[in-house]
């Protein structure tokens, strides 16, 4: 598939989230708003939609994110999730604390905990974790698994943004960040402990079932 037909792809796909009811439309529309005009990486609505129907499906007790930011991603977790909790991190407490006004508005702050400092320390705090969600330093991905992997669940799930990296896991010399996530892709993929795909929605989505 081409550039601009992968984008169009993305564009459609994003374009029939709007057909959707959502509860919160206001708070998520200003969480977007302020992304955008932030330049602050968020995962998009058809990732957070993603998020919630695995939520959904997985009926999990403990998520753990490692990079939170101000609770884009942790808004769908929350809401999709019945009884248990989203732990958030981010070295930033000036993000969590805006996460809090946000998720607060909505609701929510009863299904989330706030942990500022390094989330890959403070996720070891935390056995049988259900799902953990990796949208940290990218080449610290595989790092990353390699230290939480046996805090997960079995049946639990790792799912990891920006797989794809604009597409410069095609480039034939990619720099070192992108060879990072392309090892961390390969492991996933070839690892006998996991059982991986990887979604193709805006930035690449993985995702690995803990065996
Ligand atoms: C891409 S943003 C997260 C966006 C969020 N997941 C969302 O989609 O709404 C990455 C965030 O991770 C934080 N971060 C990066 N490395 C981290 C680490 N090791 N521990 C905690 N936070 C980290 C950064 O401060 C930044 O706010």
């Amino acid at each position: 598939m081409n550039d601009i037909l992968f984008y169009s792809v993305q564009l459609y796909i994003d374009s029939l989230n709007q057909l959707s009811y959502v509860e919160d439309e206001d708070v998520l529309n200003h969480m977007e708003d302020y992304a955008e005009k932030s330049g602050f990486p968020i995962v998009n609505r058809s990732v957070g939609r993603f998020l919630y129907l695995i939520t959904k499906l997985k009926n999990p007790k403990l998520i753990v994110e490692i990079g939170s930011g101000y609770g884009y991603s942790a808004y769908w977790f929350a809401k999709a999730i019945d009884s248990g909790k989203v732990v958030l991190t981010d070295y930033k407490p000036e993000n969590l604390e805006k996460a809090k006004e946000y998720l607060g508005k909505s609701g929510l702050l009863e299904k989330v905990e706030f942990r500022v400092g390094n989330g890959v320390e403070i996720a070891k705090e935390y056995k049988d974790v259900d799902i953990f969600f990796f949208d940290h330093e990218k080449s610290k991905y595989l790092d990353t698994v390699l230290q939480l992997k046996t805090n997960l669940k079995s049946g639990g799930l790792i799912i990891a943004d920006n797989t794809l990296w604009h597409g410069k896991v095609l480039q034939e010399n990619p720099d070192n960040q992108t060879k990072k996530i392309k090892e961390f892709n390969e492991y996933m993929f070839s690892s006998k402990e996991f059982f991986t795909t990887l979604i193709p929605l805006r930035d690449g989505v993985l995702i690995a079932l803990k065996l």
